[in-house]
């Protein structure tokens, strides 16, 4: 029913499936059974972070999963800056999550104000070359940080991953990905922070129109806008509505209706401030 593409490959070489599970404010003791649940529906990216807290319990999902370890695409990332702490929290994450690669590490936010994203984005990139990560990426860089760390290195990020949905819909910062050939990955797609999107004329037409839900109609602008998408919830039913979104399409004049929700302003947190 659509040609939208299930995955992207990065520029590493890395191929990443483009709608995956989140784990924000998974308790570490729901962990197991929620991404259990997760990849019997049929996820195959699971996105983790040191700060979450809950990387053994990914860890012991995808042990108890019976998939290769390959079959799956794991992503964390270090909230520490500093080449050597940044190395020692990507050994840490592998130790937890029982495994000797990650397809993903990402620096969670730039922290401008700690003055150390180069180093670290430095550490990723030796990280990668050892075979420790697949690919090597960021998360909440703005422009700004993002021209900084390729002229400083001499490599881009594979992959930026930040807040973006139909409130928020980034233009500038995609368009300088795709310039850059760095994909986007978006976070907080259902902008329930700030709620309203599901109660939006726009998106309900389109729910009706295809007989799906809002959550699915707003997941499936942002796939069909281009980004890796990672809905999470720690409910079976929901984890299971938000991966039913590959198999129908939103019409040019409804993601342009869906287009026009954008305000510009961010739900979650300024990447030149949070984390000092
Ligand atoms: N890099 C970063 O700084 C950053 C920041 C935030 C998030 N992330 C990543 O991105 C992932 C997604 O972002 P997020 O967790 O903030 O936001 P989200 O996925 O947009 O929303 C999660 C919330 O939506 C609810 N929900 C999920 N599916 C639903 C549905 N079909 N209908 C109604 N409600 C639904 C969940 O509730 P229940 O769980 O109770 O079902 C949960 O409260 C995170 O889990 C994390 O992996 C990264």
């Amino acid at each position: 029913m659509s040609d939208l593409r299930t995955s992207i490959t990065l520029t590493g070489g890395a191929v990443i499936p483009r709608l995956g599970y989140g784990t924000f404010k998974i308790e570490e003791g729901d962990t197991q059974a929620a991404v259990e649940v997760a990849l019997e529906t049929g996820y195959r990216l699971v996105d983790t972070a040191v700060g979450y807290g809950n990387e053994a319990g990914v860890g012991r999902a995808l042990a108890a999963s019976g998939l290769d370890r390959g079959e799956v695409f794991l992503t964390s990332k270090t909230w520490d800056h500093g080449y050597d702490d940044v190395r020692r929290n990507l050994e840490e994450s592998l130790e937890r999550l029982g495994t000797d690669y990650l397809d993903l590490y990402l620096l969670h936010w730039p922290r401008p104000g700690v003055g150390k994203y180069v180093e670290s984005w430095q550490a990723l990139l030796d990280a990668r070359a050892e075979g420790l990560l697949r690919a090597a990426g960021v998360s909440n860089f703005t422009v700004e940080h993002l021209d900084r760390i390729e002229a400083e290195t001499g490599a881009a990020a594979e992959i930026n991953q930040v807040e973006l949905h139909p409130y928020f819909s980034q233009p500038e910062l995609r368009a300088y990905h795709a310039e850059h050939l760095i994909a986007t990955e978006s976070w907080g797609p259902l902008a329930l922070r700030g709620g309203g999107l599901f109660d939006e004329p726009a998106v309900k037409a389109a729910a009706a129109a295809h007989d799906r839900t809002p959550a699915q109609v707003a997941l499936r602008w942002n796939l069909q806008r281009g980004n890796v998408v990672i809905p999470k919830s720690v409910t079976p039913e929901r984890i299971r509505e938000n991966w039913e979104t590959l198999d129908f399409a939103l019409t040019e004049d409804e993601l342009a209706a869906i287009d026009a929700l954008d305000t510009g302003e961010r739900q979650g947190g300024d990447p030149a401030v949070v984390g000092g």
